[in-house]
């Protein structure tokens, strides 16, 4: 059974980590409730603690990943390809009738310049064919760089490729994109996220070659 209530607690599952923590913090100063997830709970709790400083306001609460995905309306998952599946087997059952926004990328170190597609083609797929038709598996965020969200006022000058197979959760993450001030672009169902997944290794090519740090994308010709 879906729950379409409307999103106000957030848990951002390896929010103690680069990408998570920038999009966490935006979230927080947007209004929304956020829970930093992580294995461990006191990391989570000191993480949210420096982040609660920087924000100068007692904005986030860290949790252990499951404790954090259970009291959320809606669930993101940050973390790297390699604790992508294992991180999902613990919390598979707090995910039950949720959104769960995964913006794991399947890079494959040391060649994380390269194209890799797995298994199951793409993350975000193997997220779904994991948890089933339970949960509503949206993919996006995966070509933002961190660079560009540690620091919580920056403007962030890129697009955001938003995929899902359910139009509702897709829709709630386009608000998400927008509260972090971002454009969201409906770039499909669920299967296009193994192109977009595709494009980060090509952001980390084109860092390298033009020496920057955080290349992003913007899609032209739709206002
Ligand atoms: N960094 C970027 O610029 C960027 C841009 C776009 C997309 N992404 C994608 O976003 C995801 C997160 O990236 P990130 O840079 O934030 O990664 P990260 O900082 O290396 O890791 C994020 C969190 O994942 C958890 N984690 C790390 N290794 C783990 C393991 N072996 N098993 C279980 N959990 C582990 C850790 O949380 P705990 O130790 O607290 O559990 C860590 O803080 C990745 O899939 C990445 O490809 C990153």
């Amino acid at each position: 059974m879906m729950d379409d209530k409307e999103i106000l607690t957030i848990a951002v599952l390896g929010g103690t980590g680069k990408e998570g923590s920038g999009l966490a913090m935006r979230w927080a100063l947007n209004g929304y409730n956020v829970i930093i997830g992580s294995r461990d709970a006191e990391r989570a709790a000191s993480r949210a603690a420096e982040m609660n400083e920087m924000l100068g306001g007692d904005y986030l609460v860290g949790m252990e990943n499951a404790a954090a995905a259970a009291q959320a309306d809606l669930v993101v998952l940050s973390v790297p390809y390699s604790a992508h599946q294992p991180t999902l087997d613990g919390v598979k059952e707090q995910l039950a009738g949720k959104v769960v926004v995964d913006l794991t990328v399947p890079l494959q170190p040391p060649k994380v310049r390269t194209v890799h597609v797995p298994e199951g083609k793409s993350a975000a797929l193997e997220a779904q064919a994991f948890l089933g038709d339970a949960v509503r598996v949206v993919a996006a965020f995966q070509n933002v760089s961190a660079e560009h969200l540690s620091d919580p006022r920056h403007v962030v000058d890129c697009d955001v490729l938003v995929c899902g197979n359910d139009a509702a959760a897709k829709a709630d993450v386009m608000k998400l994109v927008e509260a972090v001030g971002m454009r969201g672009v409906d770039a499909g169902s669920l299967a296009n996220a193994v192109a977009v997944e595709a494009l980060t290794p090509v952001l980390l090519y084109i860092n390298k070659a033009y020496s920057v740090k955080g290349a992003g994308i913007r899609i032209t010709g739709i206002g």
